[in-house]
Formats: C-alpha cells, sequence, structure tokens
C-alpha cells in the first residue's frame, strides 16, 4: 500500500509545493518509485510546475482535475473519475519521469471552497465531503509506492480530505520567529484531527526550507529548534536542509525540457540536498 504524506502548514511562501514537488522527482527519479503528486491547493503551483499550462488547461476545460471531485460533492453527482484524471509521465525532466503521476487541481475550486466548507460544517469529522478524496482514490492507491499531497496554506475542508488519507504529515519552514510560531499550531490540529476523526497520523519531520547561511537568526532559530525538539511529541528536525537558491525557485519551470535531475535543481547545492532528503524521508517511512 502507498505510504502517504502530506505536506502541510498554514503558512504561506515556506516552500510546501517546492519540497512535494523536489521529492516525488528524487523518490520516482533516483529510487524508481512509482510516485502520486496530488495537487490538493486551488493556486495549482504544484500542477503547473508538472505539466505545461497547455496540458493543464485541456484537462481542466474537460472536467478532469480535482474541482469536478469536490464540485460532485456540492451537486450530488459522480462525475469525477480518478483514473481519467490522473496525469502520467509528468515532468520536463527527459521528456517525463516513468512512475511520477499528477492529480491536477483547478483554480476554479477558489470558487466553490466556501460553499464546500457549509456543507460539512455541522460535523466535519462525519461529513462524506471530508473522504470525498479517500473514496476516489481507493482503487488508485495499490498502484502507488508513494503519494505525496501538496496542502494549501489553511486547513480547510479540502486540505482536511489529503490529511484524512495520510499516514504522516511534513512541516515545512522557513527558519524565522514568524515562520515558526506556527508549528505547534499544526501540531495540535493533526492531533485534533487524529483523535476526533479517529484516525492516527504522524508528524515525520519539519523540513528547514529557504535556509540562508549567512543569516545569524536562521543559524539561531535552526540551533532551537534542535534543541527543543522533544521525541514523541515534536517531530524532528530533518538533517537535511534546503537552502535558499535561485535555481531551486527556477526548478520550476516545465515549459524547457532537462536532461537530468541534476540539470533540474541545480549543479551541485539544491541537487544535492534534495538527494539526501529523499534518501532521509526514505529512510524514516521505510521505503
Ligand atoms: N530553497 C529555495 N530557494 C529559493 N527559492 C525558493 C526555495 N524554496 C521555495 N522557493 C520559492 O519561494 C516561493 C514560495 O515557495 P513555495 O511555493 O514552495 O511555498 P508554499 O509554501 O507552497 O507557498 P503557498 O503557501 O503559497 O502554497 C516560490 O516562488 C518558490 O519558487
Ligand atoms: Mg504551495
Amino acid at each position: 500500500m502507498a505510504v502517504v504524506t502530506s505536506i502541510i502548514n498554514l503558512k504561506g511562501g515556506v516552500g510546501k509545493t517546492t519540497l512535494t514537488l523536489a521529492l516525488a522527482h528524487y523518490l520516482a527519479g533516483e529510487h524508481s518509485k512509482r510516485v502520486l503528486v496530488i495537487d490538493l491547493d486551488p493556486q495549482t503551483n504544484a500542477t503547473i510546475a508538472l505539466v505545461t499550462e497547455r496540458r493543464w488547461r485541456e484537462r481542466d476545460q474537460s472536467g478532469q482535475t480535482l474541482y469536478q471531485l469536490f464540485k460532485d460533492q456540492l451537486d450530488g453527482t459522480h462525475n469525477f473519475n480518478a483514473h481519467e484524471s490522473i496525469l502520467t509521465r509528468v515532468s520536463n525532466v527527459s521528456g517525463g519521469i516513468p512512475g511520477l503521476d499528477l492529480l491536477p487541481s483547478s483554480i476554479r475550486l477558489h470558487r466553490i471552497q466556501d460553499k464546500i466548507t457549509k456543507i460539512s460544517d455541522l460535523d466535519t469529522f462525519r461529513s462524506t465531503t471530508t473522504y470525498a478524496l479517500r473514496e476516489a482514490l481507493r482503487d488508485i492507491m495499490p498502484h502507488y509506492d508513494h503519494v505525496l499531497i501538496d496542502c494549501p496554506p489553511n486547513l480547510g475542508i479540502i486540505t482536511l480530505n489529503g490529511i484524512a488519507i495520510s499516514r504522516y504529515f511534513l512541516i515545512p519552514v522557513v527558519p524565522d520567529i514568524l515562520s515558526t510560531l506556527g508549528v505547534p499550531l499544526v501540531l495540535d490540529r493533526m492531533a485534533d484531527f487524529a483523535l476526533r476523526a479517529q484516525h492516527e497520523i504522524f508528524g515525520l519531520g519539519i523540513v528547514v526550507s529557504r535556509f540562508r547561511p549567512t543569516s545569524r537568526l536562521h543559524k539561531q532559530t535552526v540551533d532551537s529548534m534542535r534543541r527543543y525538539a522533544i521525541p514523541g511529541i515534536h517531530p524532528p528536525i530533518f538533517n537535511s536542509i534546503i537552502t535558499e537558491d535561485i535555481e531551486v525557485a527556477e526548478a520550476a519551470d516545465v515549459e524547457e525540457q532537462v536532461m537530468s535531475l541534476r540539470q533540474k535543481f541545480g549543479g551541485s547545492g539544491p541537487h544535492k540536498q534534495f538527494s539526501a532528503l529523499a534518501d532521509e524521508y526514505l529512510r524514516y517511512v521505510g521505503g
């Protein structure tokens, strides 16, 4: 059965999508794992970084995105088809990476987010809407070794759909004061969900991203996060740290073909960091 991990933080811009994309690339491209990326974010950043805008628009127009899944919840219809919506062999590395698949999002999700919240308001943890993704992917899951879920920066009903199928969660943080403040809140909400939905979900770790080696604040924050990590309560900090590097931002471009992960993620630094991060991830999940 697939190892399912949500990449989550209530704070925006901390590197959730970047981490999801990089892990997916290295698990599929370096370790030959069968990987499904689920883009739960109406911003569609992960989608647009894995397939060209043209390919995504075709899917969007024919209702083959996660928008359809949630629209069905509102309309009481069953039009979403997971098999038909998943895009296979995605990425611009070597014409597409075998085993790297995507369940795309749609910016149309923005429009119906509030309505979906309303229909599930009475008892979120029993609402069928919270488990719509789980039901839709029931037959799909056994085909993958790893499922990585890129969550939006909130814990709304769409995110809860990802949490409800996840065994683990990863929290990317930028090591500054405002970004780390939100971590206890995420842990608290995950524990609450686990209790109320009776669903075990484990904090796999905190991944430091956009680290600036020249910043005293960044160094001090990482040190203190390591010192105060409490085994069993506070998830550990990954040994692999991702530094701020323009090549990481550029790796989100999917329009131009590249030949290797090294070329995509940036010759020396980022490539080695993401490769080490994927190794560490596999050690923790035992995959
Ligand atoms: N290590 C890095 N070095 C340089 N730029 C980075 C790095 N990580 C992320 N970025 C850039 O920072 C911005 C935010 O990153 P990203 O989109 O991954 O964050 P996010 O947490 O998914 O944001 P959101 O909450 O909006 O979904 C992006 O423009 C991305 O390219
Ligand atoms: Mg994002």
